[in-house]
Order: structure tokens, then C-alpha cells, then sequence
């Protein structure tokens, strides 16, 4: 049997303050919990809705020292402009606080002291890699070297960027420390561990067997870390930048960041309700969901639980909606590489189209599986379904009013057979939508809204009221009423998904408060009601800006790419006089053009300071104008045998360097020669 439940608690997972916000932090976690928020609160439901900053940890450290500036600079710096983004997006956070605030710290502390207390973690001695020029331990980030699986040079103590491959900092072939450049030493360390496996029989009972509804992604990475047997986990660092561990022992020491984090939930909700929070916490008819990205799931499914557990006075979470992620045009998105729609950057390019954001990620929420961000998608969307769809028909109905009915809701007379049809529509469809809402099916739920959008408006291009008014005007004022109340609908259902849209639409019909309850109501707008001013809810987004947003991408892909260039090795040595058989020379373009009917040949017509001699190389792409060519000076191989090419007989073959990204270009002497000059 369901347990019933008198109130829910939200969390989101809290963002690593080392960087700003993106796309995939949104759709992953912040767009799917802000709409689940709404649709509670729409609902008249007691809602919590935390997060905050997650300001400890090593990504913090590595951030600060690749700046050169303390991890508390880099945290405020983030934290802010996090919190901005957040506000501008319509993220309904009852707080957003941070992992550096003091109540944070003394709640972390207080939390580890009392599993100390009642004796649940085990003590540990270990040899970990230190740095003897640093004086520190080394976190495994802090450690590089050759992978044993790839080759790379410059794989982390954790994990090979290059191949993928987990590792552990002693799996490294020639480890260095990434702090002092020294070769780390093996020293020995004590730490606080969680012993999991202690926790493994309730967690197999309580996520295998009482949590079959969770979703398949989350259950089945359960499964399989449940599988595999449980380790203790250490829970506690030899780092600087953290929260002290209070115990005997501990000094140097920080507790980890996965340890601290998942406490903010609890600080953030104490910070906001300093005299109420523990009925969010501990009142087992608080229902608690945690929404995070899949790369969270064992911290809040087995890790973060067993820390709960362990304490004893709190509540387990109910469910742990993850999602999977969402990439950007193909590749997975990358604070470091910076590969990433940045939100913040997104408001600049497209002002005031946060809705058009929600929208689109939501419409592809990577709820089952990855998914992909594409700008071309984005647009269509905006312009098919956003403008086209629910813009059309509020604008249809709001200036049809305006035009017919001064601005006023008209009578309802009585209703066809149709009519009815398109209203039980919205009865019908109110309870799908709520039962995708409820089993946190977002992007189901938001086709269903924008279902009821495309049967308001296909009732307006059935029922023509601009034709049926020259004849029927008591007719007109009945399809315009229920295309009205269609309108009052749209903003209910459309609330959680596009907030500031749904604002608009309210200030179109005049109206205030509206609630979950009243939708599928045809009473929302009582006859003679007079609605406000409207404009168009959605417009069209251009090619132009798009292919703006590609260039960026674009740009972004080269510089990584001659980030990442390593030359190629040079190739088997060869004798003096191999080198003196190429007759390498100069010569002077006299016409250069594509060669019809190829995307990738030019054809050069040289003087090699002997005659004329025609050249084909593969290069148009990258000089779309040849034209330009000519009169430029080129170097070429003169003495290799000719072919031919698409009918034409190419006559040797002109240099050129081929950059990071595999694009060409010419080579030139640094000074004019004379055609046919010899380069030695
Ligand atoms: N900062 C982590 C991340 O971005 C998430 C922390 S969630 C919390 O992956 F539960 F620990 F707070
Ligand atoms: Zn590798």
C-alpha cells in the first residue's frame, strides 16, 4: 500500500560552484524540479524546494589554483553568478544557500560527530600518494600520468580523459603531482570510513524490493552497485578546503565533499526554517525527492542514505528521479573544454526567451536516455511549436475578442456536438498529465499541454468565428467564449513548463490566481469580463541567429582542438640522397579556380619560371575565393609523376601545412623569388 503523504521536500542537486551554469545542469536537474515544484504548489500542496551551492571539494581547489586566487574567491565568484542564472530562469528555490555558510559547517560537523559518537564508521590506515616539495597528500586529481591502458601522458589519478578508463592514482604509469611536478611518495594515512557493506541488506530490501517504481536508469545502476558488493567508503580527506573533521586524529583533515554535500539539503532547510525544519527532515509524512544527474545516482541512492540511516532520526527519499544527459550538438557537454551553452550567455543572445529554453529542454529531457542539444532543433521548436501552435492561438482568440467583442468575454449559448468533444478533451487529458507529473514524466506531460494547445487550436480553424461572425454572431460569441476558456486552461497547465509565458497570458486575460484544481474548467472567465492589453506571446527565431550559435560552437571546436594538437611523430629516418631526388620548387599562380562539378579541387595554373604547368589540389574548402590566389607564390613538387584528376592531368603537387583541425593551407616564401626558384 502507498503511504500517504501531507507534504513533499525537493531537492536539487547542489551545483559545484567552479563554474558557471549551464544547459545541461538545467535540463538534467533544475528545469524537472522547478516544474515539479510548481505543479505541487499549483496544486495547493505543502512544497519544500532546496538547494545551494556545493562549494567544497577538489574541482573547487583546481579551479583556484589554476587562477591563482584562494577557493573562497572562486566560490563567491560562482555562487553569485549561479544564483543569478537560477533567478533569471524562473527556478523556484524556497532558498539557495551554500556549503560555506556557517550553519553548513557547524550541521556537517554535528552530523559526522554523532556517527562518530554511536560508533559507525570504521578507522583506517592506508598509503597514499604525498608530495614531498608541497608537504601535502595528493588527491587523486592532483596526481598525473601515463595511462596504462591508452598511453595518454596526461591521465588523472581518477580517470583517463582520453580512453575514459576509471583509474587509481597507483594504476598511473610515471606519476607526478600536479602541484610540485615532483614524483609523489607513498606515506601512510589514517581516514573515517562508512562501512557500506554493513548498510547492504536494508538498502537490497528497501531499493530492490519496496522501490521497484524508481526509474530503470536508477534502479538498474542500484542493482548493479548492490551486486557487486558494497566497500566502505572514506569519508574524509587530507585537504585544506573543506570542513574540518572534528574528532580526534583529524587535523589536516576535511570531511569529504560527497560526505558535507548531501548534508546542505539539511543546513539550506534549518538556514530557511531555523525553528520548523525537522518536520521536513524527520516527519514521516514529509515526502522526500531528490532530482540529480545520473553521475549522482550512488551518492543519493546508497551513500547519502546510509548516512541518514546511520543517524537515525531522518527520512529516506521517496524517489531519486535522475536524468540521464543532455549533450550539446553531438558531444558531451564540457565545463573545462567549454564546451556548453552557458545560460548566462544565452540570456544575452536571446533576451527574455528564457520560456523558449524550458521549453526545449524539457521537450528533449535525457529522461531515459542521453540526448541531444541542437540549435536547429531549438529554433524548430520555437517556431513550430512555440509560435506556430500555443502563440497562434492565444493571439488568434485574444484579437478575435478585441475585434468582435470590445475586449469583453462574450455569452455562451448552446453548445454543438463539437464543442462538447473539445472540452471533454480537456477533462480527459488534465488526468494523463497529472499522472505523468506524478511518476515525474515531464516531457510526456509537456506534450500533453501542448496537445491541448494544438486542439484549441484546430477548434478555431474548424469553427472559422471570422467567417461564422458575418452570418452568426451569437454562434461567434460561443466559440470565442470557449476558445477564451481554452486560454484560461492553456495558462494552467502551461505554469510549471513556461512561467513567464503563462504570466503574459494572465496579464492578457486579466486574470490573477489560478490553480491545478480548475483545469478542464470552462468557467475560468465569467461573460462580460474584460480582458487586458495582449501581444504576441512567442515571435520566430531567424536563421541568422542560429548559425550564430553554430559559428560559436564552431569557434569553440578549433580552439580545443589546437588545445589538444600533438604533432605526429616523424617518420622513418632516410638518406641524404632520398631528399635530393624530390625537385622541390617555386612558382607563381597565373589562375586558380574550383574545378567544376568538386568540392575539394582547385586547379592552378603555375608559372614554374620554365613554362606553364597545371596543378590540381584538393584545398577549395578552404579558399573560397581563389581567385584571391593568384599572383600568390606557391611551393610545389616538381618532378612526381603526373595523373590525372576528373579529366585533368595535374602536374605535380603544391605544399601546404595542415593545421590542428585538418584544414590546410598554403605555403609561401617568406620573401618574393623568382618562379622556378629550387628550395633546398
Ligand atoms: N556538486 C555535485 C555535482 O555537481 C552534486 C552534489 S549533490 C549533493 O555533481 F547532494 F551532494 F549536494
Ligand atoms: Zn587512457
Amino acid at each position: 500500500m502507498s503511504k500517504q503523504f501531507k507534504r513533499t521536500l525537493i531537492t536539487a542537486a547542489l551545483p559545484y560552484a567552479n563554474g558557471p551554469i549551464h544547459i545541461g545542469h538545467l535540463a538534467g536537474v533544475y528545469v524537472p524540479s522547478d516544474i515539479y515544484a510548481r505543479y505541487l504548489r499549483l496544486k495547493g500542496e505543502e512544497t519544500l524546494f532546496v538547494c545551494g551551492s556545493d562549494e567544497h571539494g577538489i574541482p573547487i581547489t583546481i579551479a583556484a589554483r589554476k587562477e591563482g586566487v584562494t577557493p573562497q574567491d572562486i566560490v563567491d565568484r560562482y555562487h553569485s553568478l549561479i544564483k543569478k542564472s537560477f533567478d533569471e530562469f524562473g527556478i523556484t528555490f524556497d532558498i539557495y544557500s551554500r556549503t560555506t555558510s556557517d550553519i553548513h559547517k557547524q550541521t556537517a560537523t554535528d552530523f559526522f560527530q554523532k556517527l562518530y559518537d554511536k560508533g559507525e564508521f570504521i578507522e583506517q590506515e592506508t598509503e597514499q600518494y604525498y608530495d614531498e616539495e608541497a608537504k601535502q597528500f595528493l588527491a587523486d586529481r592532483y596526481i598525473t600520468g601515463t595511462c596504462p591502458h591508452c598511453q595518454y601522458e596526461k591521465a588523472y589519478g581518477d580517470q583517463c580523459e582520453s580512453c575514459g578508463t576509471s583509474l587509481n592514482p597507483t594504476d598511473l604509469i610515471n606519476p607526478k603531482s600536479a602541484l610540485s611536478g615532483a614524483v609523489p611518495v607513498r606515506r601512510k594515512t589514517k581516514h573515517w570510513y562508512l562501512p557500506l557493506n554493513k548498510h547492504e541488506s536494508w538498502l537490497r530490501q528497501w531499493i530492490l524490493e519496496d522501490h521497484k517504481e524508481w526509474r530503470s536508469n536508477v534502479y538498474g545502476q542500484c542493482k548493479s552497485w548492490l551486486d557487486q558488493g558494497l566497500q566502505p567508503r572514506a569519508v574524509s580527506r587530507d585537504l585544506d578546503w573543506g570542513v574540518p573533521v572534528p574528532v580526534e586524529g583529524g587535523k589536516g583533515k576535511v570531511l569529504y565533499v560527497w560526505f558535507d554535500a548531501p548534508i546542505g539539503y539539511i543546513s539550506n532547510t534549518k538556514e530557511l526554517l531555523p525553528n520548523d525544519w525537522e518536520k521536513w527532515w524527520k516527519d514521516e509524512s514529509t515526502k522526500m525527492i531528490h532530482f540529480i544527474g545520473k553521475d549522482n545516482i550512488v551518492f543519493h541512492c546508497i551513500v547519502f542514505p546510509a548516512m541518514l540511516k546511520a543517524e537515525g532520526s531522518f527520512n529516506l527519499p521517496e524517489n531519486v528521479p535522475a536524468n540521464e544527459f543532455m549533450n550539446l550538438e553531438g558531444d558531451k557537454i564540457s565545463t573545462s573544454r567549454n564546451w556548453a551553452v552557458w545560460l548566462h550567455e544565452y540570456l544575452q543572445d536571446f533576451p527574455g526567451k528564457q520560456d523558449v529554453l524550458r521549453y526545449v529542454l524539457t521537450a528533449n529531457a535525457p529522461e531515459t536516455k542521453d540526448n541531444d542539444f541542437l540549435w536547429k532543433d531549438f529554433q524548430a521548436r520555437n517556431n513550430n511549436e512555440l509560435v506556430a501552435i500555443l502563440g497562434n492561438f492565444v493571439n488568434r482568440a485574444l484579437v478575435l475578442t478585441q475585434k468582435y467583442f470590445d475586449n469583453k468575454v462574450p455569452e455562451r449559448h448552446e453548445l454543438t456536438d463539437y464543442d462538447k468533444e473539445t472540452l471533454n478533451n480537456f477533462k480527459s487529458l488534465k488526468q494523463t498529465i497529472e499522472k505523468n507529473l506524478d511518476n515525474f514524466k515531464f516531457r510526456e506531460a509537456l506534450k500533453d499541454a501542448m496537445n491541448l494547445a494544438r486542439i484549441g487550436n484546430k477548434y478555431l480553424a474548424d469553427t472559422e468565428p471570422w467567417i461564422v461572425a458575418k452570418t452568426d454572431m451569437p454562434r461567434t460569441e460561443t466559440i470565442l467564449n470557449i476558445a477564451l476558456q481554452i486560454t484560461g486552461n492553456l495558462a494552467i497547465v502551461f505554469e510549471p513548463f513556461l512561467p513567464f509565458s503563462v504570466k503574459k497570458i494572465k496579464q492578457f486575460l486579466n486574470i490573477d490566481e489560478l490553480s491545478w484544481d480548475q483545469l478542464g474548467s470552462m468557467d475560468l472567465l465569467s461573460v462580460g469580463h474584460e480582458l487586458g492589453k495582449s501581444e504576441l506571446l512567442f515571435e520566430k527565431i531567424e536563421d541568422e541567429a542560429i548559425e550564430l550559435q553554430v559559428q560559436k560552437l564552431l569557434d569553440i571546436k578549433k580552439a580545443n582542438k589546437e588545445k589538444e594538437y600533438k604533432a605526429q611523430p616523424i617518420k622513418e629516418e632516410i638518406a641524404f640522397d632520398d631528399f635530393t631526388k624530390l625537385d622541390l620548387r617555386v612558382a607563381t599562380v597565373l589562375e586558380c579556380e574550383r574545378v567544376p562539378k568538386t568540392d575539394k579541387l582547385l586547379r592552378f595554373l603555375l608559372d614554374d619560371g620554365i613554362g606553364k604547368r597545371t596543378i590540381l589540389s584538393g584545398i577549395a574548402a578552404y579558399y573560397p575565393e581563389p581567385e584571391k590566389l593568384v599572383g600568390k607564390q606557391v611551393c610545389f613538387i616538381a618532378n612526381l609523376a603526373a595523373r590525372k584528376m576528373r579529366g585533368i592531368l595535374s602536374e605535380g603537387m603544391i605544399l601546404s601545412a595542415e593545421n590542428a583541425d585538418g584544414t590546410l593551407t598554403l605555403i609561401e616564401p617568406s620573401d618574393k623569388v623568382l618562379p622556378g626558384s629550387k628550395i633546398n
